[in-house]
Parts: structure tokens; C-alpha cells; sequence
């Protein structure tokens, strides 16, 4: 195994990915970051220099479970104080799992500021399929608003909805229509300061693409026209393998798909993004998947393919109750739990603010991080009360706006004891409008879940149970709930450390949607003085 070391000079720089030009945080100058390439086993070590002229920073390792580095997870408020602007900070940790990962920003919603990128883990075995070319594209979405404006706006009276974004990147890049927007003077928006991305193949041979999502809110359908792709690695675990002709993915999910370039090679592809589950405004991303030797920049003679409709839950039900582990690579869940624990999920009001809420507790994160508090015994960090583990399963009713619209709010936390079997059940419910309800990507740090179903309405504890798959569930870090449906999970709680387990919509998780287990904190060893200085552990000394 060996060190990779990274040093990465972190800044806002004005740069117009879609052809609008707005304060961009780049990682060495680059949006998205660079990719840490690594191998099984190696460590990697970040020299993260944040150069923002007047901001905090952290920076999560998203699916690297950080098993003995709880933390260098990342997340503030978690696992860490904020790097202060003009300070360095050193992660180091081991990536023990081959596969796709991703990493981004984990304070406030600066991920949406464009601090975002993948990270890739050679294996040391070989892998049970071949390719000739092994390519990388990360999808997001795009906003001309600030997260400053976004984040305000959120947290305001009369609340103020982000709304959907302008624009979907692929790899970086899209492409906002500046004439739809004449009062944008040139300086702002124009349109010979964007380009599509360009993927270029060649003809006759196995491509291996990794797709990641890091979207603030999209739920996306991915497709290369003409081409099928066969789905064969979700969050890091090799998957049974399927053949899908656009590929839904969530933010905060990582796949592999093998794509053979066996089409027509006298013209290029379109490769596009589009919303689902929303009622979508942003047009579609576009980019070129381009068969050498064509010119990369000749647009394909055909109009991009169309994306499935956008309220039509059944192929994105579809899609995730076909993902499997792959025969070989079987790893057997526990046949049952020591302890089951249902999250509604809920929107919701306090006072006049406009929250998410689990079990009607809308989350907001401590000033004193929960590893540092717990760790070191500093008291009254936080609300000792846990959040409850359920509902009132009996008489709520998902189908419907919550009778009672109003949550609390709390930062307590769900304690685990240490190397037990947990189950948690998200349940998918009605919004504050009728006959609505959205997707959430649940992603939880710190571990690997198995996936042990999904299922429409409300979850029958008696019923439902009886139909999990034990046999080969896939194991990930990040999963859908889908409209008005529930998804079950299981994990060991076998890492010491506190973890966040949250939805990956940038702007839900800041309006409370979230919990945090902590488990076997009596065995995280000592705490590098580096994480700690804000909150109550200001007297504890940096280096
Ligand atoms: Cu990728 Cu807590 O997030
Ligand atoms: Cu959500």
C-alpha cells in the first residue's frame, strides 16, 4: 500500500460553467476537483488550504467509511470544527474497498458552489468483467444564485424556495440560454464561454464509465443515445448485471456501466441528463460522446433522446428493486436486528419557518461537534433527549398533507449500541401540498447498508418484513426513498464514531432532514487537536 498525497489550494474564482459567470470554489483552480486515484488498501493524504477569502470549509470523503478515522469524515458540526479561511488542514485516511467514491463540501450548502469531484480505488483483485477503457463523468445541477442567497432565502420569513436550477452539468460543463435572459449583459452571461463536454471513444471497444451524482436537488436520468449500458458497480459493490437504456441515479450515488462503442461510427452521440421526479424547467444537460476520429465538436445529426416522463415512479421503482450483488460477491446480511428504527419523512412548519422533519423532529446541527462533545465528555453540547425510533404508525396518514403541520426542532441523536444489527425503515409521506410527494436520497456516512427493499405506501411492519431480500441485497451509502414509498436498510454498527445519516438534497438536509448515530464512541482513540476549537472546545488548543 502507499501514500497518495494531495495539496489542494481551495478559492472562489469567477468562471461560467454554463456560460453564466458566478463566484465558483475551485480546488487548484479546477470545478469539478481534481480525482483522487488511489489502490486498495493505500492511504490518502489531503493538504486542504482554504483560501476563501472569508469562509469555513470542510470537505467530506464521501463512501470511504473512515474505520478508525471518525475524524477525518469531514462533515462540521459531526465530526469536525470548520478549517478556518487562511488555514491548512491535513485528512488522512485509508481507502480499504475498491470502486467509485465521490468527495465534496459538508458545511453549510457549499457543495453547490461547485467544490465537488470523485474519487476512484483500483482494486488488487481482478474484477469479474473486462473493458478496454476505464472514463469518469460527474453530473450535477446548476444555480446562478449564491448559497449564500440560496441558504438565506431558505432560512427566511416569508420562506424563499431555491427552485429549480437553471442548469445540468455533465462533468462541469452546460449550458444556459443567455437570450432567455436579455436583461443579463454580456459581461454576465455569454454564450461563447461554455462548451459542451466531450467524451471521446473509440469505435469497436468496452468503455467502463463511472457516473456520479452530486446534484443540490435532482433526482437524474442519464443516457447515451443509441447505447445501452450495463449496470455493473452501485457505491463501491459489484452488481448483478443489468442492462438499462438510461440509468436514474441520485445525488450522492455512484455507478460503473460498460458501454460498447458498437454504433454507427460516422457521427457522434448525444449524452444527456435529465430531471425526474420533479416537474422539470431546467433543460436537459448535453454533452458528445464522440467516435474518433469525428470532429468532438460536430453536433450529432439527431435530436437529443427524449427522457422518460418525469412523474412516472414505476422504472425508477424498477430500476432500484433490480439492483443485486453480484453472485460471487454475496455478502449476507445478518438475519435479523437488535433494534428497528422508522424515520417519517415529513415537511413541515416551525413557527413560520419551512422544515423537514423525521418522527416530526426537524435536525439542525450543534456548534460543538458530536465526536468532540462525546469524546471528551464536554457537557451540555447538545439535546440529550434521542429523537423517537417511529411514528405514530396506526393513524398517520402518508397519503395527506400532515394533519398537524407543526415540528420541533432538536439536535439529539440516536445512540447505538456498539456492534449491533440496526434496521431503519424511511418512510416516504405526503408533503405540505396535496397529492405530493417527493424523492429523497438517504446516504449515510461512515458504512455500508444492504438495500433490503423497497415498497409503495405505508411500511407493514407484520407484512412487509417477511419480503426483504436476505439472499443477495446490494450493499451502498446513499438510496432512494421514492413518492409515497418506504426503503429498508440494514447495518452493523460495528465503526466507532458519529455518523450522519441525512437526505443528499443540499437543501433539505439544511431544513432539518437528517439524523446522527453515534456507536462504540469509548473505543474512537485519541482526537487530533486539528478537528477541534469551535463550540465548547474553543479552549482546546490547536496545534
Ligand atoms: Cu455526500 Cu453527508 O454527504
Ligand atoms: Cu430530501
Amino acid at each position: 500500500a502507499r501514500n497518495r498525497y494531495y495539496k489542494w489550494e481551495v478559492k472562489y474564482e469567477f468562471r461560467s460553467p454554463d456560460c453564466f459567470k458566478k463566484l465558483v470554489i475551485t480546488i487548484n483552480a479546477k470545478t469539478p476537483g481534481p480525482t483522487i486515484q488511489a489502490e486498495e488498501g493505500d492511504t490518502v493524504i489531503v493538504q486542504v488550504n482554504n483560501t476563501l477569502l472569508t469562509e469555513n470549509l470542510s470537505i467530506h470523503w464521501h463512501g470511504i467509511r473512515q474505520i478508525g478515522t471518525p475524524w477525518f469524515d469531514g462533515t462540521e458540526g459531526v465530526t469536525q470544527c470548520p478549517i478556518l479561511p487562511g488555514d491548512s488542514f491535513v485528512y488522512q485516511f485509508v481507502v480499504d474497498r475498491p470502486g467509485t467514491y465521490l468527495y465534496h463540501a459538508h458545511y453549510g450548502m457549499q457543495r453547490e458552489a461547485g467544490l465537488y469531484g470523485l474519487i476512484r480505488v483500483a482494486p488488487r483483485d481482478p474484477e469479474p468483467f473486462t473493458y478496454d477503457f476505464d472514463r469518469s463523468i460527474i453530473l450535477n445541477d446548476w444555480y446562478h444564485q449564491s448559497t449564500y442567497e440560496q441558504a438565506s432565502g431558505l432560512s427566511s420569513i416569508p420562506f424563499q424556495w431555491v427552485g429549480e436550477p437553471q442548469s445540468l452539468l455533465i462533468h462541469g460543463k452546460g449550458r444556459f440560454n443567455c437570450s432567455n435572459s436579455p436583461s443579463l449583459s454580456t459581461g454576465v452571461c455569454d454564450m461563447s464561454k461554455c462548451s459542451p463536454f466531450i467524451q471521446t471513444v473509440i469505435p469497436g471497444k468496452t468503455y467502463r464509465l463511472r457516473i456520479g451524482s452530486l446534484t443540490a436537488l435532482s433526482a437524474l436520468s442519464f443516457q447515451i443515445e443509441g447505447h445501452n449500458m450495463t449496470v455493473i458497480e452501485a457505491d463501491g459493490h459489484y452488481v448483478e448485471p443489468f442492462v438499462v437504456k438510461n440509468l436514474f441515479i441520485y445525488s450522492g450515488e455512484t455507478y460503473s456501466v460498460l458501454v460498447k462503442t458498437d454504433q454507427d461510427p460516422s457521427r457522434n452521440y448525444w449524452i444527456t441528463s435529465n430531471v425526474v421526479s420533479r416537474n422539470r424547467t431546467t433543460p436537459p444537460g448535453l454533452a458528445i460522446f464522440n467516435y474518433y476520429p469525428n470532429h468532438p465538436k460536430r453536433s450529432p445529426p439527431t435530436v437529443p433522446p427524449s427522457p422518460p416522463a418525469w412523474d412516472d415512479v414505476e422504472p425508477r421503482l424498477a430500476q432500484s428493486l433490480a439492483i443485486k450483488a453480484r453472485q460471487g460477491y454475496i455478502h449476507k446480511p445478518p438475519t435479523t436486528s437488535d433494534r428497528v428504527i422508522v424515520l417519517l419523512n415529513t415537511q413541515n412548519n416551525i413557527s413560520e419557518y419551512r422544515r423537514w422533519s423525521v418522527n416530526n423532529v426537524s435536525f439542525t446541527l450543534p456548534h460543538t461537534p458530536y465526536l468532540i462533545a462525546l469524546r471528551e465528555n464536554v457537557s451540555n453540547a447538545f439535546d440529550p433527549t434521542p429523537p423517537p425510533d417511529g411514528y405514530d404508525f396506526a393513524s398517520y396518514d402518508i397519503w395527506s398533507p400532515p394533519p398537524n403541520a407543526n415540528a420541533t426542532s432538536s439536535n439529539g441523536i440516536y445512540r447505538l449500541r456498539f456492534n449491533t444489527t440496526v434496521d431503519v425503515i424511511l418512510q416516504n409521506a405526503n408533503t405540505m401540498n396535496t397529492n405530493n410527494s417527493e424523492t429523497h436520497p438517504w446516504h449515510l456516512h461512515g458504512h455500508d447498508f444492504w438495500v433490503l427493499g423497497y415498497g409503495k405506501g405505508k411500511f407493514d411492519v407484520k407484512n412487509d418484513t417477511k419480503k426483504y431480500n436476505l439472499e443477495n441485497p446490494i450493499m451502498k451509502n446513499t438510496v432512494p426513498v421514492h413518492p409515497f414509498g418506504w426503503t429498508a436498510l440494514r447495518f452493523r454498527s460495528d465503526n466507532p464514531g458519529v455518523w450522519a445519516f441525512h437526505c443528499h438534497i443540499e437543501s433539505h438536509f439544511y431544513m432539518g432532514m437528517g439524523v446522527v448515530f453515534e456507536e462504540g464512541i469509548e473505543r474512537v482513540g485519541k482526537l487530533p487537536s486539528s478537528i477541534m476549537g469551535c463550540g465548547k472546545t474553543k479552549g482546546f488548543h490547536r496545534p
